[in-house]
């Protein structure tokens, strides 16, 4: 009995040392959440005597990097640092780095760290300087202040990534991206341990990369928007220094009207062509039958991998259709020579010339999922996309490929194109418990793309697009699988998407400049209020059948400003719940928002009195407007009355209409209130 009530005594102690620790844990706004995390004694607090000693001499790279540690340090504290640079040669400092060796920018190249801070001093420690940079993001995001000074707080951190690729796709073809916005989202990848850049450079409408053998590819097929070498070289050298690897994309025999409008005889279709203004699935392909087009890639390929370091090239081979080799009887004949019975195996054949001119490169293979066939070499790498909206289960070509002997990365689950809210997202785990896999065939999954596609972003919008949600899909790829709570994810992820701005990103403050656009020199504070409970449509709605928008429509409108986790829908729906568990308590901060979203309709039609952009907007706000008077009534009445059924069903219908690409996302919120006030008829 004594030694039972011990073990209970022993288990409740336990039990209360793991709540305060989780719940000190949720102080720290760190993302990704590191392998292992003890809280400590004592803080570090900063100020102007902070220092750096770099104990480990080859690496320029570090020395960088800790350079703009401390201009972001010093930018957040607003401290002035007395010394302004690293020093390679002093034994004691403030932050002690560490390293074991100079790391090469490659897969899977070790990116641990261990950090400890104590009152006295900070302790990084790292196998490479790569681990080192990917701790010092860490340390930035521990940062913390009371109300007069900042300070780092005690712990003790042991990290690691979980998988070796963790990337982030950006398609310039649809949508040019100047170098700066690619720089700062790789200024941002890596304050998240992102570690791939996959730069999708071609496709119907645009080829974005100079090539000097073949140069009316980019003079032709760019409208003048392509990057030169030097740029590129610039690009990779950024990625570099900030321990990213840069994959580069041409994506071939489909996607390729902007190849074809340069060289129109590599086409399996005897035509002219002309860059694609469209979005969609387009049916110029290249010839696979016509053996100058593999000269015309052998010297692609080549320009490419001199430019590029890395191993690895994609080739796409997404969503050839293969209508145009089916309706030219010359590929007809060549199938027939060659045995192939459909365009699956043709595809296959132009993917292993690819490969033979790739590997004379010394280069290997990623693509698409489209091009895992039989005799595919298992040393490529499969693009695991395809998900149910293409009738496929998700996941499938990568539980194919990791059985097959192949290396594999998924981005199905992280097209954040979708605007689908971040939970989503971030719950999409690359292995899920219930995979049926041998552990060898795990190690193959190699981690995972978030993939932005770029038919609908521009300059202005692509970090809106991308980020904060990319944070929490790089968590997913870097932390513990048993990292799944999405609060705490969200909580942290407020804090980090203000760190992102640190950095240049641009998602907050577009908002307004699009706003602004849109309200013409009147105020923006009824449109903004609006954003807030409106998100863009999701899936490919918003531009259905790819012809709403050319790629010269403008991306300046109300759903390029609006966001996905529209922030007042999701205040609505705990206020509701709240008020579902306690309608007393709970009845005045709901009248409050019903009673504001009344009024913001009044203000934005005083703005569409003065302005001709918001009249779109307004059954928006008004379908808000009368659901809101609707539900104070009710509020009023404390319960419903018969007449209010088909009353309900009106309104909801009514706002459940999207206008101006954009839709109301609190309809489920109101169908939840009026369902249980139903509880209360009168
Ligand atoms: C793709 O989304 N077509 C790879």
């Amino acid at each position: 009995m004594k030694k039972q009530f011990i073990r209970t005594l022993v288990l409740c102690i336990m039990m209360q040392t793991m709540i305060a620790q989780s719940i000190e844990n949720t102080m720290h706004n760190l993302m990704p959440w590191p392998q292992k995390i003890e809280n400590k004694e004592g803080k570090f607090i900063i100020d102007s005597n902070f220092t750096i000693a770099i104990q480990q001499k080859q690496t320029n790279r570090l020395y960088k990097a800790s350079t703009r540690f401390l201009r972001r340090l010093s930018g957040r504290t607003g401290v002035f640092f007395d010394v302004g640079f690293p020093d390679q040669e002093r034994t004691s400092a403030s932050l002690i780095i560490k390293v074991g060796r100079k790391g090469t920018i490659e897969l899977s190249e070790d990116e641990s760290y261990s950090l400890t801070t104590k009152s006295n001093g900070i302790l990084l420690e790292s196998e490479t300087d790569i681990g080192a940079m990917r701790g010092l993001e860490t340390l930035l995001q521990l940062v913390t202040a009371t109300t007069d000074h900042f300070y780092i707080p005690g712990v003790k951190i042991e990290d690691a990534p979980r998988f070796p690729w963790r990337g982030l796709m950006i398609d310039v073809a649809r949508h040019y991206q100047p170098i700066q916005v690619i720089k700062r989202n790789l200024d941002a990848m890596a304050s998240v341990k992102l570690n791939v850049f996959h730069w999708h450079l071609t496709d119907d409408q645009g080829f974005r990369i100079e090539c000097k053998s073949h140069p009316r590819l980019h003079q032709m097929s760019s409208d003048g928007q392509y990057y030169t070498h030097q740029e590129i070289k610039d690009v990779i050298e950024y990625a570099m220094d900030r321990g990213i690897r840069v994959i580069p994309e041409i994506d071939v025999p489909g996607h390729a009207t902007a190849i074809l409008t340069a060289y129109p005889e590599l086409g399996s279709k005897d035509t002219t062509y002309q860059v694609e203004r469209y979005a969609g699935i387009f049916d110029p392909t290249l010839d696979p039958t016509n053996e100058k087009t593999y000269k015309v890639l052998e010297d692609i390929f080549k320009e490419i991998s001199a430019l590029f370091p890395d191993p690895y090239i994609h080739i796409g081979g997404d969503e050839n259709e293969g209508k145009h080799w089916d309706e030219n009887p010359k590929i007809s004949d060549f199938k027939k020579e060659h045995h192939f019975t459909n365009n699956h195996q043709l595809q296959a054949y132009f993917n292993s010339r690819i490969q033979r001119i790739l590997r004379k490169l010394g280069k290997k293979m990623m693509g698409w999922e489209e091009i895992m066939t039989k005799d595919l070499d298992t040393s490529s790498i499969i693009h695991s996309w395809k998900g149910v909206n293409e009738g496929v289960k998700p996941r499938h070509s990568l539980l194919q490929a990791a059985k097959g002997g192949y290396h594999t990365v998924l981005s199905n689950g992280y097209y954040l194109d979708l605007m689908h809210n971040v939970s989503d997202h971030y719950l999409v785990d690359p292995i899920p418990d219930d995979i049926a896999l041998t552990e060898g065939e795990k190690e193959r999954i190699l981690g995972g793309e978030i993939a932005m596609w770029g038919e609908l972003i521009t300059t202005l919008t692509i970090d809106s697009r991308i980020w904060p949600r990319a944070a929490a899909i790089a968590e997913r790829l870097w932390s513990p699988k048993e990292v799944r709570e999405v609060e705490h994810m969200k909580k942290r992820l407020a804090i980090i998407s203000f760190r992102l701005e640190e950095l240049g990103i641009t998602h907050i403050k577009n908002q307004k400049v699009i706003l602004r656009n849109i309200a013409n020199g009147y105020t923006i504070d009824a449109l903004s209020k609006l954003t807030k409970v409106c998100q863009p449509l999701k899936g490919y709605t918003r531009n259905k059948g790819g012809t709403e928008y050319k790629s010269y429509s403008p991306f300046t409108l109300f759903a390029d400003a609006c966001t996905t986790d529209a922030p007042d829908a999701l205040k609505f729906d705990k206020m509701v719940n709240e008020y579902i568990v306690n309608p007393k308590n709970a009845i005045r901060p709901l009248e409050a928002i019903l009673n504001s979203w009344v009024r913001n309709h009044d203000e934005l039609e005083i703005l569409n009195s003065k302005t001709p952009l918001v009249n779109e907007l307004l059954d928006l706000s008004s379908a808000l407007k009368e659901l809101s008077l609707f539900f104070l009534r009710l509020l009023e009445q404390g319960g419903i009355s018969k007449t209010n059924y088909n009353e309900f069903i009106k309104l909801i219908d009514i706002a459940k209409v999207p206008h101006a690409d954009v839709e109301i996302v609190v309809n489920d919120s109101f169908i939840k209130l009026f369902e249980f006030m139903k509880k209360n008829e009168l």
